[in-house]
């Protein structure tokens, strides 16, 4: 994240969220500069990118699948998304990021696009949508926010439906020292080194979030999670280690007799 590098101490309120990402971020290759976590795992990022889309997104889209994107800000995966699906939403706090979209894929008559409040996902209908994805934008979110998100995914997603949700994944134990991100410098480096294991770099500007409290606040709105992914590929060759992140795959209710 050294793009923009002084934005990174902010609080990771919806407001400050709304300022760097509408206004501020200048999106130099619009997503395709977030080449950090590909280099982490030696990977060139194209391939790393395309694992994802093979991996995550591909088999979880039906041609008859309604598909809710949140947080697409330039699109960085949604070509992918309204290529495949019946119908997809696209969600953003950002009016810009929004407006962007529109114009990108203007050629495609299956896309509704909504500037939303940050937290809610009014103006999607109860039980509609087959397959929920969000990358790189959890991950900057405070708990109350995604407790907030996590009942509208709750109420959008079918009975059957899944939701694939990138996040951050700070060390449980430690997010009671959160404090020490106001300490400064030193404060916020001994605070990542307690909770990402690491004194180097850049924290990714992750937000307060453990896999942990995820699934807490899964359970608290009706959900379960079902899987937990750090690394994927055939040999674990892909992953979030650079930043210790997960996808969270979560559903409605779990068929525990499937196993
Ligand atoms: C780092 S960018 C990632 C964009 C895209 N998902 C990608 O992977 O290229 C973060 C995006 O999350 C959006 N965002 C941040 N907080 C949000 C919130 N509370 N609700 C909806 N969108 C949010 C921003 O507007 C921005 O588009």
């Amino acid at each position: 994240m050294t793009e923009n590098s002084n934005l990174w101490t902010k609080k990771h309120t919806i407001q400050n969220n709304l300022e760097i990402w509408d206004e501020q971020y200048t999106w130099p290759q619009d997503g395709d500069e977030w080449s950090g976590q590909a280099n982490r795992c030696n990977q060139p990022y194209e391939k790393w990118k395309q694992s994802i889309v093979d991996s995550f997104i591909r088999p979880n889209i039906l041609e008859t699948s309604a598909v809710l994107e949140i947080a697409p800000g330039h699109g960085r995966w949604s070509a992918e998304i309204i290529g495949r699906s019946r119908q997809a939403t696209l969600v953003d706090l950002s009016p810009a990021c929004i407006e962007f979209c529109r114009q990108r894929f203007s050629s495609f008559d299956n896309v509704s696009y909504l500037a939303n409040d940050g937290k809610s996902l009014a103006g999607v209908a109860d039980d509609s949508v087959d397959f929920i994805w969000s990358f790189d934008a959890f991950i900057h979110m405070n708990a109350d926010v995604i407790n907030s998100y996590f009942s509208e995914v709750r109420r959008v997603l079918k009975d059957d439906g899944i939701a694939f949700i990138h996040h951050a994944g700070r060390n449980n134990t430690f997010l009671p020292f959160s404090f020490l991100r106001s300490l400064g410098r030193p404060g916020r480096k001994l605070y990542k080194l307690m909770t990402m294991g690491k004194l180097k770099d850049d924290d990714g500007w992750r937000s307060d979030i453990s896999r942990e409290k995820i699934v807490k606040l899964a359970g608290k709105n009706g959900m379960a999670v079902q899987d937990q992914i750090r690394s994927w590929g055939a040999n674990g060759e892909y992953s979030f280690e650079k930043y210790g992140d997960y996808i969270s795959i979560i559903r409605k209710t779990i068929d525990i007799s499937a196993n």
